[in-house]
């Protein structure tokens, strides 16, 4: 959506996964506390999102949605207020339909009343879902809360939950700034790997404003630590907005490492702005590129196996510019090691687990003593 919003993929926070309904004040201002003491905050997670379930069962006399009282006994602008002193932004959640997916009221039929309430809370993020629809076409529904949040005059970055349905992704960088691509998602590889086989493929429809939204990020909330990474790697080469669905306040130090990868981070916020491809797929071994602003290339091992394997490309098959000594630099991101290759990019990598290099043509400086005479010769 040309709201000059969302330029790069979203990154934040979200109670809904490890949380469900059990939302409150303190919960999402102990999690902005936590996100600034971390540094995930400097590393860019800076939207906290409440999800369903902080309203009350209905709305007032004059027809505005009200906040439950018990989870937030200050209303939601109090804790607008907290997390914006905190230098970060707050989320809010709304349905297009008469009812959210836990049954408290819907915003069909009241977007105009609902996007202002949701401005004069100060509210910097709308995540719109879609159940109680009432079979109105979504696009209709979602068109008409985003004209509704436009008129605000306050930027909101606009959260299509539309579970890729009405084929979303054709039509959503004209409605919003990030769309649900699938079902919701679990804290299972299964999950996870289905989510990635249909978002991968939906490349062409993601860009700068508008993203291919494959849902909240599991890590922490119970795969292994491969499985974790592979995720977190996984939605990073796909310019997939970065969202942790954890509690961050009790996080372990591994889930706080694979969510503060700065590396991996980069290729997500890359401002090319261009969603990774599968470039090969055999027997459950994939590679992956994402072609990055300074003209080097993410590429991804990704082994869907519960058993090691080698897994092997070319930099010329990523589609690497090659460089006058022959030489390409590839920076393992999760190691941080850098070593050079003649265009071979291979390793062996564990079940379920994935390898990702940033590759670049190599300097003369990086190349081996030997190699850099030939080269002179
Ligand atoms: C369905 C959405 O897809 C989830 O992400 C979550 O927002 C729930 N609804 C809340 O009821």
């Amino acid at each position: 959506l040309p709201n000059g919003l969302a330029l790069t993929p979203p990154m934040g926070w979200n109670d809904w996964n490890a949380f469900g309904c059990d939302v409150s004040a303190q919960l999402v201002e102990q999690t902005a506390d936590k996100l600034v003491s971390s540094g995930l905050a400097a590393d860019g997670y800076r939207s906290v999102n409440i999800d369903d379930c902080w309203m009350a069962p209905n709305r007032d006399a004059e027809g505005n949605l009200v906040p439950d009282p018990v989870k937030f006994p200050d209303g939601i602008k109090a804790v607008a207020d907290y997390v914006h002193g905190k230098g970060l932004k707050l989320g809010i959640y709304e349905t297009a339909g008469t009812k959210t997916c836990a049954g408290y009221p819907g915003s069909l039929g009241h977007e105009t009343a609902d996007a202002n309430l949701f401005a004069s809370w100060g509210v910097d993020y709308l995540k719109y879902d879609n159940c109680y629809n009432q079979g109105v076409p979504s696009k209709q529904r979602y068109q008409a809360m985003g004209s509704a949040l436009a008129a605000t005059g306050r930027p909101i970055v606009y959260s299509l939950c539309s579970w890729g349905t009405e084929d979303v992704a054709s039509w959503g960088g004209t409605v919003g700034n990030l769309w649900r691509t699938t079902g919701d998602i679990s804290a299972g590889f299964g999950s996870m790997l289905d989510i990635f086989h249909t978002n991968v493929q939906l490349a062409k429809d993601a860009g700068p404003g508008g993203w291919n939204d494959p849902d909240m990020l599991e890590v922490g909330n119970g795969m292994s630590v491969t499985e974790d990474q592979t995720e977190f790697t996984l939605w990073a080469e796909m310019a997939a907005p970065l969202i942790s669905g954890t509690d961050l306040r009790t996080a372990s130090p591994d889930t706080l490492r694979i969510l503060g990868n700065r590396d991996v981070i980069a290729v997500d916020q890359d401002p090319l702005g261009k969603q990774g491809t599968g470039i090969s797929s055999s027997g459950g071994l994939d590679v992956l590129a994402k072609p990055l602003s300074d003209g080097s290339v993410a590429v991804v091992l990704f082994n869907e196996n519960a058993t090691a394997a080698t897994i092997s490309t070319t930099a010329a098959a990523a589609g690497v510019p090659s460089s006058s000594n022959g030489g390409y630099a590839l920076k393992d991101l999760w190691t941080g090691r850098t070593t050079i290759s003649g265009g071979t990019i291979s390793a062996a990598v564990p079940g379920h687990g994935t390898v990702m290099y940033r590759v670049s043509p190599a300097t003369t400086r990086q190349l081996p003593p030997s190699t850099t005479l030939l080269t002179t010769l």
